[in-house]
């Protein structure tokens, strides 16, 4: 009995000290993130003291500790407490994007698990410390656009593991050091003050990694080759030279002179088109307007005239003919510019009996009318809940305009991308998710009808909204009636790795684009425009290699880390747009699997709601 009884206490003793230890620490990891609140403010950190920490926004809890705190872009300022170290199970800190200042407190040296510290785009400042380069088991080190001084310690050899090393938008001096780092795949020191050469570690490193610094070396220019070798140049080759740079200046005057012409040329053009001459009656309201003038006018003023005078053409009508009005009334309606788009400019023309429909006018139509005849009996065919419907067509030599329902709320891109200010409705993941199954609908049911039809300018600026954000896809189908002569706009982030010709765009570049559109839904971030040399990301790859190295929820919309418990779904939701945009198109599911996915990640959804 009594062994026994003994065995029982001892082994309760040992789980109460267990219990006391545990707690300890989880409450040594609340007193430090408390510390922290207090010193930082932060006016979104509304955690609930009399909880566990481990439910506080931005806390991901194991066994009991910290291991995750994620503050991004909350309005925290100030300098860090020390104290933070004893958070010593951490292994991400994320404070980026704050206005955070003066130095890192020294007791990060305590940070012993940490694998990634992301401090980007606040104010510290003073030289880098080098406790941060014992921290063993650091992967990402993102420090860039601070105020850090001094060189780049020698030390950060000791990071074995070390996977990305950003520094850029610093004012860092001196050379850079002998970094090896093999495993170092990410790395910028571009605007420092950088000098001398750059070490032969990094000389696979693109240039664009040291951009803005007196950098010289491979991938660089290199370091004193210049004038060595313009001493030993021969005469014949400085004849060589020579010539050489006449006929480049006599080509550059060649090339001014026929661009300034092909200007001149378009505006004429334009003028041609725009302001209506006297003669025509039609105009009702106040003042002709051009094509970039983006107030009230009337359609008239913007159509061709050949489109006017010709009393014999009409619009085409689709479906039951609901609508009641015909050519001349459309061109006496007043007409707004909507936007410009790939295939021409949209405007919103109100009839004067109060209707309202959208009118695009196309651009660049190459096909002949019979052709153009066919491509819209199908693209006009085409009735699923989730497209924008195609009311009518007018098609004469010089004008070739569709006229299509008008959308008030405008396009998923202006409701993403515009007015990231103040007094902006942030788009939950509710309606995020839902706007991405209107749209999967919608171009599942285009390549329902057959394995040759296809949308071909799958994007954000082409899901538009209805008031109750339901998506409606427009502008399908318009992509085969341009010439093969693709102008720069065309080609955008959008477009799939295999398309070369953009009037032809398989099923699965369609599911490439959707792929794309959903990233853009995820993250918040517009793709790049590619020729345009447009600000902005390559979003597939700038995703996976941040999913890569398992900070999955790096990726995510700021707007959208506030919905904790949806956390799952959108890692899904990832997931799908990742292998919708793979490099192979064999390898993307089609629109009907996606659709189908994305259904199941709706109904789950809801069903938690419910419960
Ligand atoms: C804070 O948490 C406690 C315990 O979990 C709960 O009773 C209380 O309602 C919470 N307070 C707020 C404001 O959410
Ligand atoms: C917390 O971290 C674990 C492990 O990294 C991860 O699986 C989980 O999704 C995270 N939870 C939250 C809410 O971030
Ligand atoms: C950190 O831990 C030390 C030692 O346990 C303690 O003295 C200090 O008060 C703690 N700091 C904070 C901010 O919790
Ligand atoms: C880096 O490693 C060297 C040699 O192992 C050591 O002497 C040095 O103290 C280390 N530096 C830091 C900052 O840990
Ligand atoms: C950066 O640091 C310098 C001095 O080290 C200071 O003069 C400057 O105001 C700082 N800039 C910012 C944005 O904090
Ligand atoms: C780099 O700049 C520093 C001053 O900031 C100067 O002392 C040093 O000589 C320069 N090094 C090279 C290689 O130009
Ligand atoms: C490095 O940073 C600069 C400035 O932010 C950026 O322009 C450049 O593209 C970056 N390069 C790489 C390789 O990350
Ligand atoms: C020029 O380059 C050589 C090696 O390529 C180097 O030894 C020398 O110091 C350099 N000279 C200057 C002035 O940088």
């Amino acid at each position: 009995m009594k062994p026994i009884r003994c065995i029982i206490s001892f082994s309760l003793l040992l789980w109460a000290t267990w219990l006391v230890t545990v707690g300890s620490d989880l409450a040594a990891d609340r007193a430090a993130m408390v510390a922290l609140r207090r010193a930082v403010g932060g006016r979104t950190l509304l955690w609930n003291l009399s909880s566990s920490p481990c439910t506080w926004t931005g806390v991901n809890c194991s066994q009991n500790r910290v291991v995750e705190l994620r503050l991004p872009g909350m309005g925290l300022s100030g300098q860090l407490p020390s104290g933070i170290g004893n958070l010593t199970q951490l292994q991400t800190l994320s404070l980026r994007f704050n206005a955070l200042s003066g130095s890192i407190p020294a007791d990060f040296a305590k940070l012993t698990s940490l694998r990634n510290l992301y401090l980007q785009g606040n104010r510290f400042s003073g030289e880098i410390p080098l406790f941060l380069f014992s921290l063993q088991n650091l992967i990402r080190l993102n420090l860039a656009s601070n105020n850090f001084t001094g060189s780049i310690p020698e030390s950060v050899n000791n990071l074995t593991r070390l996977g990305t090393l950003y520094l850029e938008n610093n004012h860092l001096s001196g050379s850079i050091p002998d970094i090896e780092g093999p495993s170092l795949v990410q790395f910028n020191v571009s605007f420092n003050q950088l000098n001398g050469s750059i070490p032969k570690g990094l000389s696979n490193k693109p240039q664009s990694a040291f951009l803005g610094n007196s950098l010289c070396g491979k991938p660089l220019v290199p370091c004193n080759g210049t004038e060595s070798s313009g001493n030993k140049l021969s005469g014949g080759a400085i004849a060589g030279i020579v010539i050489g740079c006449v006929l480049g200046v006599l080509l550059i005057l060649i090339l001014l002179i026929c661009l300034c012409r092909r200007k001149s040329g378009k505006k004429m053009e334009e003028r041609d088109v725009a302001p209506p001459k006297q003669s025509v009656v039609e105009i009702p309201r106040d003042k002709p307007a051009g094509e970039s003038d983006n107030r009230s006018s009337g359609l008239s003023g913007v159509v061709n005239k050949e489109a006017k005078s010709s009393g014999t053409k009409n619009l085409v009508f689709f479906g039951k003919a609901s609508m009641v009005f015909d050519l001349e009334d459309l061109l006496r309606a007043s007409a707004e510019v909507l936007g410009k788009g790939t295939f021409g400019t949209t405007y919103k023309a109100t009839l004067e009996m109060g209707v309202v429909v959208a009118v695009k006018r196309l651009k660049d139509v190459t096909v002949s009318e019979k052709e153009f005849k066919e491509k819209m009996e199908v693209v006009g065919s085409m009735d699923h809940q989730n497209l924008v419907p195609l009311r009518a067509y007018y098609f004469s030599a010089d004008e070739k305009l569709l006229v299509y329902d008008y959308m008030p709320v405008g396009s998923l891109s202006s409701l993403l991308h515009g007015n990231r200010g103040s007094g902006r409705t942030p788009l939950n993941w509710d309606t995020r998710s839902g706007i991405a199954l209107g749209a999967a609908r919608g171009i599942a049911y285009l390549h329902s009808k057959g394995p040759g039809i296809s949308h071909g300018n799958i994007k954000s600026s082409n899901v538009l909204l209805t008031t109750s954000y339901e998506a409606r896809v427009s502008d399908f189908g318009l992509a085969q009636l341009a010439g093969p002569t693709s102008t720069p706009n065309r080609v955008d982030g959008y477009r799939a790795p295999e398309v070369t010709d953009t009037n032809k765009v398989s099923q699965k570049a369609d599911v490439y684009s959707f792929g794309i559109l959903l990233l853009e839904l995820l993250t918040g971030k517009a793709p790049t425009h590619a020729l345009l040399n447009e600000e902005g990301i390559d979003l597939p790859r700038w995703v996976q290699s941040i999913v890569r190295e398992d900070w999955t929820s790096e990726v995510f919309d700021l707007e959208l880390l506030r919905y904790q418990n949806v956390e799952d779904d959108m890692v899904q939701l990832l997931q799908l747009a990742i292998n919708c945009t793979a490099q192979y198109p064999d390898k993307r599911p089609s629109m009907a699997e996606v659709m189908n996915q994305i259904e199941d990640l709706c109904r789950s959804n809801s069903e938690k709601e419910t419960h």
